[in-house]
C-alpha cells in the first residue's frame, strides 16, 4: 500500500505525462500485446544497432537515378550479412532510416518497410530512434512511428511516450527481464529523440531557428519524464535497472572524448557533429538530458552506454571523466546511403552482448563491438570501471 500509494503521488504531480500507460503496462511488467523480451538459457541477450540506413536517395536536382534503389538493395544486404553472423535477440534503428528530403509523401514509408525487411525476416524483436533526416517535408518522427506501431504491432517495441509532436516524440524505454516470469528487469533499454532542423525552437513544432547546426533532446520535457520513470522504478523495484541508451545524435560530451586513443573508426574528427550547437556555438542545452543520464547511472555505472549514430566515420566507444565515466559510442553506418568517410566503407552494426554475470557485477559490464557486411569483427571491447580507466 504504501508502494502504491508513493506512486500515486508521484504520477499526480506530474500529470504531464502518460503515466497511466508507464505505470499499469510498462512499469507493470509487460508492454500491452507484446511478449515479454527475456534472456536466454545461457544468460545472454544480443542486440544489434543499426545507424544511417539513408534510404530514398536521389540525385540533389530531384531527378530519379538508379543509384538510390542499388543503395537501398545493398543496404538490405549489409543488415542479412550482420544478422545472420550474429543472430541477434533485438535490433535497434538508431536513426536515419531514410533520406528524408528526398521521400515522396505518398510512399516515404515504403522505405521504412525495406530499413526493417531483414529483420522483419528473420523475425528478430526490434524498436526504433529517430534521425535528423527522418524529419522532412514529406515525412516526420511521429508518422514513422506510427507507421512501425501499425504494421510491425507483433515485432516493434517503439513508442512515444512523451516530447514535442510531431517531430520529437520517440522517448521511451523496453525492459528485459532475465526469465518470463520475473517482475524485475534485468536490464532497460532507452530511447531517444534528438530531433532535427524542423523541430522548432523546443517548445513545439516552429520555425527552424537559422542558427541551429543539429538539434537536442527536448529539454522541457524529456528530462523531467526520465527523472520520474527513475523514481518510480526506484519505487516499484527497489531499483533502477542496468541501463543501455540510444539516441541518433550524440551528446556534445563525445566530441570531448574524440581524441583519446579508443579502437574504432575516428574519421570525423576532430569534431563529430553533436547536439547543442546554435551557429557553431556550443548552448550547452543537451545539458538537461545529459544530467538526467547521470542520474540514472547514479554514480554507479549503471549505464552500460550511450551509443548514436549520425556521425557515419565515428565508430568506437570511449569514457572518461569528462563523461562523468560513461561509455559514450558511435554505431558507424550500416547504411548505403549518405556520405561515406575512409574508413567507413565496409558497413556495420554495433553489437552488445549482455551476460546476466556480467549485469550482476559489483558494477556492471557490457561487451561490444562492430560487426562488418565482409564477415568479421572488430573493435571488441568490454564497456565497464576497467575500460579506459587512467581517463578517469
Ligand atoms: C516511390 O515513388 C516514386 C515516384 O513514383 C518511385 O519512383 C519510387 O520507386 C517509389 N519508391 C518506393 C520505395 O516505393
Ligand atoms: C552567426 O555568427 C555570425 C558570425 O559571428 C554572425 O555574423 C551571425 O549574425 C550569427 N547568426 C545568427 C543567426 O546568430
Ligand atoms: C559473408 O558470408 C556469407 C555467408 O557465408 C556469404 O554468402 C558472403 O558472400 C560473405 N561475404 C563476404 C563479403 O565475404
Amino acid at each position: 500500500m504504501m508502494i502504491l500509494g508513493a506512486i500515486l503521488l508521484l504520477a499526480s504531480s506530474a500529470s504531464a505525462f502518460p503515466l497511466g500507460r508507464s505505470i499499469s503496462n510498462t512499469l507493470g511488467g509487460i508492454i500491452t500485446g507484446k511478449n515479454k523480451l527475456t534472456f536466454n538459457a545461457a544468460g545472454n541477450f544480443k542486440i544489434v544497432s543499426f545507424s544511417d540506413m539513408h534510404m530514398g536517395e536521389r540525385p540533389g536536382d530531384g531527378s530519379w537515378a538508379p543509384w538510390g534503389p542499388a543503395n537501398d538493395a545493398a543496404t538490405q544486404v549489409v543488415h542479412g550479412t550482420v544478422l545472420d553472423n550474429e543472430k541477434p535477440n533485438y535490433v535497434v534503428f538508431n536513426g536515419d532510416m531514410m533520406t528524408g528530403e528526398n521521400v515522396f509523401k505518398a510512399n516515404a514509408t515504403n522505405y521504412l518497410d525495406m530499413v526493417y525487411a531483414p529483420t522483419v525476416t528473420r523475425n528478430i524483436p526490434f524498436s526504433s530512434t529517430h534521425g535528423n533526416h527522418d524529419n522532412a517535408n514529406n515525412i516526420n518522427h511521429q508518422e514513422e512511428i506510427e507507421y512501425e506501431q501499425a504494421h510491425y504491432a507483433h515485432l516493434s517495441y517503439t513508442r512515444s511516450d512523451v516530447g514535442p509532436k510531431p517531430y520529437g516524440c520517440g522517448n521511451y524505454w523496453v525492459p528485459v527481464y532475465a526469465k518470463s516470469t520475473d517482475w524485475v528487469p534485468a536490464a532497460i533499454l532507452w530511447f531517444f529523440d534528438s530531433r532535427s532542423f524542423v523541430s522548432g525552437t523546443g517548445n513545439g513544432p516552429g520555425p527552424v531557428p537559422d542558427a541551429a547546426n543539429y538539434y537536442w533532446v527536448d529539454p522541457n520535457t524529456v528530462p523531467n519524464y526520465i527523472k520520474l520513470q527513475r523514481l518510480l522504478m526506484t519505487a516499484l523495484w527497489w531499483q533502477v535497472p542496468p541501463a543501455l541508451v540510444f539516441v541518433h545524435i550524440p551528446v556534445q560530451k563525445a566530441q570531448i572524448l574524440a581524441p583519446l586513443p579508443s579502437p574504432g573508426d575516428h574519421d570525423d574528427e576532430p569534431d563529430p557533429s553533436t547536439q547543442g550547437f546554435l551557429n557553431n556555438t556550443y548552448t550547452g542545452l543537451d545539458l538537461p538530458f545529459w544530467d538526467q543520464i547521470i542520474a540514472l547511472d547514479g554514480g554507479k555505472g549503471n549505464v552500460l552506454a550511450i551509443t548514436s549514430g549520425h556521425d557515419h566515420g565515428e565508430s568506437w566507444c570511449a569514457r572518461s571523466k569528462d563523461s562523468s565515466g560513461i561509455p559514450i559510442c558511435f554505431n558507424g553506418h550500416s547504411g548505403y546511403g549518405g556520405y561515406v568517410t575512409e574508413h567507413s566503407a565496409v558497413r556495420n552494426g554495433r553489437v552488445f552482448d549482455m551476460n546476466l554475470k556480467d549485469l550482476s557485477k559489483k558494477v556492471p559490464t557490457v561487451k561490444t563491438w562492430n560487426s562488418y557486411e565482409d564477415n568479421t569483427t572488430d573493435d571488441a571491447v568490454e564497456l565497464g570501471p576497467d575500460y579506459m580507466a587512467q581517463y578517469n
